[in-house]
């Protein structure tokens, strides 16, 4: 009785203790799935780089999460100050509370969850929606090669959208200067000073224009295919209007609109990551708007030259001076491009005066490596200081519809400092007709 009892009472406490391990083992498992290390079983392999990542791999540029209220733009590798990935996206900027990055580690694309930091930028002018940094620090030992993005650190990993993360591998520089058009919008039709412009640009020194486009004419569609080819232009679709309620106002005007001005500033903070590694400087202006040294032959020579009296300085800021397409000059007047819709710049040498209450904006000539976040007409976050280029070194040749309207043409200050361009740009402009309009 006592011996078969203790036998009996031996079995029971072997089993409960073999039962515990196992359930403890199991829940210890669960629980390590469930806060940090999900590790899934690896899928078939995708794309080089990429192999065993799970998740749907993100067509367009701008892709919405499953709230409707984050919209991611690209993930960048940053390592400046710790290993993070940034991604650059658009969120509601009260709705959205937490979001965490589902890192796929190479080698074997196993999942790790961490949570991100969501880091609103402070020029949203009002709106809902505004451009944010979705960052994330990355898992030792992980070298992930693609992330996705979610609500929570539950769900169905091949439900979810998988991004690249950009900028991973070192790259030395390809291009000395990079344009970014922030958005292109208004079935734009502008062409000959799009053209102008680009040529300018190329007069300048510019490699590369990166042009965020949203909406724009056949006959634009068939200039920027030109350019393209050239190997000039890069588009980003900027379908930003199928998602959001864009305003063409850079403020909030109580109306019901969800974004400002085709959310330009998050295209212009995608656009300084998209060429962190790829260009020396980058440039953010407006196609109607030609940063135009007065002292230098062309930016590289002026960048120099502002670099070496201003070390430790990576932003550079260019004062915008209107010059009305409203008044006129009646020279230039080339037969062949009367035909082409849009303005041509050569006939607009009159600059509207400055104003005493009035702050000239700024547009920007940055090192991209050494800016976080920028707003359009300065930096939110960099290292080291801007620096404003006084006029006599270079202004801002934005030629468009005037802001001082009611002044008569003796009131402008005329100004030909785009005429010392004219016989190259006269030229160039019309290589271009000839192959991709005309
Ligand atoms: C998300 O946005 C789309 C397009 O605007 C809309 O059709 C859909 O109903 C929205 N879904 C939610 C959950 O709000
Ligand atoms: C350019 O010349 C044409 C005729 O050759 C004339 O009709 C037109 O008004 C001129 N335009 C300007 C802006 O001078
Ligand atoms: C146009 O450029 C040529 C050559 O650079 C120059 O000689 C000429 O003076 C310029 N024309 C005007 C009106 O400035």
């Amino acid at each position: 009785m006592i011996h078969s009892g203790k036998k009996d009472i031996c079995t029971i406490v072997c089993v409960l203790i073999f039962g515990i391990i196992f359930i403890y083992s199991w829940k210890s498992h669960q629980l390590q799935n469930n806060i940090s290390r999900k590790i899934f079983p690896p899928a078939k392999a995708v794309t080089p780089g990429g192999q065993l990542c799970r998740g749907k791999p993100a067509q367009n540029t701008i892709t919405p999460l499953e709230d409707n209220r984050t919209f991611i733009i690209s993930p960048y590798f940053d390592d400046r100050e710790g290993k993070v990935t940034r991604v650059i996206g658009i969120v509601h900027h009260e709705d959205v509370k937490e979001l965490y990055c589902w890192f796929c580690c190479q080698p074997h694309g196993k999942i790790y969850v961490s949570k991100a930091k969501i880091d609103v930028h402070s020029d949203r002018f009002g709106f809902p929606y505004g451009a944010a940094d979705i960052v994330c620090v990355e898992p030792e030992n992980c070298d992930p090669t693609h992330v996705s993005i979610h609500q929570s650190p539950h769900g169905n990993i091949d439900q979810l959208p998988r991004f690249e993360i950009k900028n991973r591998k070192a790259e030395t520089f390809s291009v000395d200067f990079t344009v970014c058009i922030s958005a292109m919008f208004g079935n734009y039709n502008n062409v000959l000073q799009f053209i102008q412009s680009m040529e300018m640009y190329k007069i300048l020194g510019v490699q590369k224009v990166v042009v965020y486009k949203n909406s724009c004419s056949q006959l634009m569609e068939k200039v920027l295919k030109f350019y393209m080819k050239e190997g000039t232009v890069e588009i980003i679709p900027w379908p930003i209007n199928s998602y959001l309620k864009v305003s063409s106002k850079w403020h909030f005007m109580q109306d019901g609109t969800h974004i400002g001005y085709y959310g330009q500033i998050t295209a212009l903070n995608d656009c300084i990551y998209r060429n962190m590694q790829r260009s020396r400087f980058v440039v953010l202006n407006d196609a109607d708007e030609i940063i135009l040294p007065l002292k230098h032959p062309d930016w590289k020579t002026m960048m120099s030259s502002l670099q070496e009296q201003n070390p430790g300085t990576g932003i550079f800021l260019f004062e915008n001076h209107i010059f009305p397409e409203t008044i006129s000059t009646p020279v230039f007047n080339i037969s062949s491009w009367n035909t082409v819709p849009g303005v041509n710049i050569l006939q607009h040498v009159h600059r509207e005066p400055d104003r005493k209450e009035v702050i000239n904006p700024k547009k920007m000539i940055i090192d991209p490596r050494r800016v976080f976040q920028t707003s359009v007409h300065s930096v939110l976050r960099a290292y080291g200081t801007s620096v404003n280029v006084p006029m006599d070194v270079a202004l801002i040749y934005h030629c468009r519809v005037p802001l001082q309207g009611n002044l008569p043409k003796e009131s402008l200050i005329r100004d030909t400092s785009l005429w010392k361009y004219n016989s190259s740009l006269i030229m160039n402009v019309n290589k271009v007709l000839r192959q991709a309009v005309l």
